[in-house]
């Protein structure tokens, strides 16, 4: 197989979908006068046979097919414009069965329904581990993803170093990432300078808000939450990162970026018996549909306490838990009683009794939608 040959990056370039056609004339029409699209160039003068037709960035060669050649495939073309209303798209017809669907540039957020069940995921080791992108690996936290609403990652980059991304943005309702091990360099706009985000530190990232990563260190591990599950993730090649601005007050879709630094925290005391816990600044960033906090046990005064602990039950969308370090025993009438270690993982469904140990040395992260969980 030849090399691949990549573009040259200083010329101009321009890259044409070449569709046939029956009829030069007719597609030149219905592409000018019903979508559009400028002739860039057409020949030959005295009967055209090929031309070029440009709109935004696509450019078309339309070559007609000579006299008896076989009917031109079926096409499908999508314009999208920042103009036009979500919902269902509209669909004209062109010659030779060129279908066009004109939409929204951006389609509704679609949050599904969430299904509220017992998810108790075991770390188990790197082999079982998937690869993603830019070298990155993967262990899948919710599999069953609760109805597509939420998912949750945790991402290990065993090698460190610069880090292959681009200025991005995530089409979410709500996302957040735990540094739980390792450091990791980020450029998030309008936020100033990269941020280092170290163990125990944690960003949220509103919706739509460009960054890139830079660079890791080796064995770098963060846990990633989104809501919803399946969302579209887009580059911005028009913006580079930093921006050099600072403006840590900005909104991104009524939310507020948030850089929480674990050695600045300030503890107090948790809902739950035996535990203390920092807040990471999460509720008040999104008013109060998600919040994130790290819990700890108060440790030796309660170190290895079994039973006796109060249960306790939520009716809210949402309870994550990942065990940072420490073991324990999550109890609960009816899930059974589990061990859980490090890198452990569980979602606790709304209405259900259950108690978690506050043995010595446990450190675990909650996430919850919304913020304040009420309880059941
Ligand atoms: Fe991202």
């Amino acid at each position: 197989m030849p090399p691949p040959m990549p573009l040259p990056k200083q010329s101009h370039n321009s890259v044409q979908v070449v569709l046939s056609c029956s009829s030069l004339a007719d597609s030149v029409q219905f592409l000018t006068s019903e979508l559009g699209f400028q002739v860039r160039m057409i020949m030959p003068a005295d009967d055209p046979t090929v031309a070029v037709l440009s709109a935004a960035d696509c450019v078309l060669r339309l070559e007609q097919t000579g006299a008896g050649a076989e009917r031109p495939a079926p096409a499908r073309l999508r314009i999208l414009s920042d103009e036009l209303p979500t919902g269902v798209p509209r669909v004209l017809e062109g010659p030779d069965r060129l279908s066009v669907e004109i939409a929204a540039l951006h389609s509704p957020l679609i949050v599904p329904e969430t299904i509220q069940e017992f998810v108790l995921t075991r770390r188990g080791a790197v082999s079982e581990w998937h690869a993603g992108r830019a070298d990155m690996l993967y262990r899948d936290l919710i599999p069953p993803r609760l109805g597509g609403r939420f998912t949750a990652s945790h991402i290990l980059i065993p090698t460190g170093g610069p880090v292959p991304d681009y200025v991005h943005y995530h089409r979410v309702r709500f996302q957040m990432i735990f540094c739980k091990n390792g450091w990791v360099r980020v450029a998030y706009e309008d936020q100033g300078d990269p941020i280092t985000l170290s163990a125990g530190d944690c960003v949220l990232q509103p919706p739509e808000i460009r960054h890139r990563v830079l660079e890791s260190s080796e064995g770098l591990e963060v846990v990633e939450i989104s809501c919803p599950a399946a969302h579209e993730t887009w580059s911005d090649p028009g913006m580079t990162l930093p921006t050099g601005r600072m403006a840590p007050e900005r909104e991104f879709n009524g939310q507020r970026f948030v850089c929480h630094v674990a050695r600045k925290a300030i503890w107090k005391a948790s809902r739950f018996p035996g535990f203390e816990q920092r807040d990471m600044g999460i509720a008040e960033a999104t008013k109060g549909l998600a919040g994130a906090r790290v819990l700890r046990s108060y440790g030796d005064a309660v170190a290895g306490r079994r039973g006796g602990t109060s249960t306790i039950a939520h009716a809210g969308e949402f309870a994550f838990y990942f065990v940072l370090s420490g073991a324990t025993v999550l109890e609960s009438a009816a899930l059974g009683a589990h061990d859980l270690s490090p890198g452990d993982s569980c979602v606790l469904p709304a209405r259900t009794d259950f108690a978690i140990q506050p043995t010595a040395g446990l450190e675990l992260l909650e996430v919850t939608l919304p913020a304040e969980l009420p309880g059941a």
